[in-house]
């Protein structure tokens, strides 16, 4: 008996050490990633401490269950049919049993509704922010900054600078969400979120699409170049460069789909189509997309709100590639 006891303890003892291990590794997947923001130090807070208060009732339910499993079992010596006392109530016990998950549950929302304020990053006045918006599409992310730049895929902010982004879909419901920076956020179409941070560290935080979209949805990354205030505007102002806008765009809006070189992948190969050099055709095919019965593809308005200047880019950009602005090569012997 005693033997059974001291395995079933063990067991439960090495069971949890085993969970504390994976839990204390935080970065391995079961905690948030290490914090760069006081947002995110706020949610890490919130996350291990509500998770410290639930081991513990974990470890004391789970142990009080094997204990009386083992306490209390049926012995060799006891006849199969023979029942255990027989117990009507207990009031005391069940006042405790209902007032101590009460009085838990109810410290956790006091303490959830005081961490808010700081998840949220209020409290920073508005003139101070940097105000950008995002426009999450099938399949990538366009970042429209007040002094009129944009970039896809990457957003870059100054260090220290609170910022706040306005969120919204142009196409489906998407999600923005970078995990060392702060909670996600919602983009959907008709309707404007906002999520604040502010950047303590320099260095690019990587993030992702948090929301199903689509065929692609697992292929919607954006990462977050945190800069020096001192590199922010040259930086930024180097990304406005035709060709640099161009790659961008191509990269994020058209080779999601079609491939780094228009060589197709879950949508059509493109490199060389007439379309890619006709201007107004290729407007027309950005702004509205295609989902019409005579073509085997549906493909998303992914050019839906952009400036003129970064369809000129996109177009600039197909221009000097060879590989994209002409049409491929007549391979043999399969593949392709
Ligand atoms: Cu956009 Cu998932």
């Amino acid at each position: 008996m005693v033997r059974k006891l001291v395995a079933a303890v063990s067991f439960a003892v090495l069971s949890a050490s085993v969970a504390v291990g994976a839990a204390l590794a935080g970065n391995g997947g079961l905690g948030p990633p290490a914090p760069q923001t006081p947002s995110g130090e706020a949610i890490s807070r919130l996350y291990w401490i509500v998770f410290a208060v639930c081991a513990v009732v974990f470890v004391l339910v789970e142990g009080a269950l094997i204990y009386f499993i083992v306490r209390f079992r049926r012995r060799a010596d006891t006849p199969a049919e023979a029942e255990g006392p027989q117990v009507h109530g207990n009031t005391r016990l069940e006042i405790i049993w209902t007032a101590v998950p009460a009085i838990i549950l109810a410290a956790l929302a006091i303490f959830t509704f005081t961490q808010i304020p700081a998840v949220q990053a209020r409290g920073v006045e508005n003139e101070q922010r940097l105000t950008i918006r995002v426009e999450a599409h099938q399949f990538y992310w366009e970042y429209r900054y007040p002094g009129g730049e944009t970039t896809v895929n990457t957003l870059y902010v100054p260090v220290d600078k609170p910022v706040e982004l306005e969120l919204t879909g142009m196409d489906v419901i998407h999600s923005w969400w970078v995990p060392e920076l702060t909670g996600k956020m919602d983009a959907i179409p008709g309707r404007m979120n906002t999520l604040r941070f502010v950047p303590e560290t320099t260095g690019d935080f990587e993030g992702k699409c948090a929301e199903l979209c689509g065929i692609q949805h697992a292929f919607m990354p954006t990462t977050v170049t945190v800069l020096e205030e001192a590199d922010y505007a040259s930086t930024l102002a180097a990304q406005q460069e035709q060709l640099a806008l161009g790659k961008a765009t191509w990269e994020g809006a058209c080779a999601t789909c079609h491939g780094l070189n228009g060589e197709g992948d879950v949508g059509p190969a493109i490199a060389g189509n007439g379309t890619l050099s006709n201007r107004d055709g290729l407007e027309t095919l950005l702004q509205n997309g295609q989902n019409t019965p005579q073509f085997d593809y549906y493909m998303p308005p992914v050019g839906r709100g952009w400036p003129p200047e970064q369809l000129d880019a996109l177009i600039a950009y197909i221009k000097s590639s060879k590989t994209l602005s002409t049409a491929p090569a007549p391979t043999t012997g399969g593949g392709g």
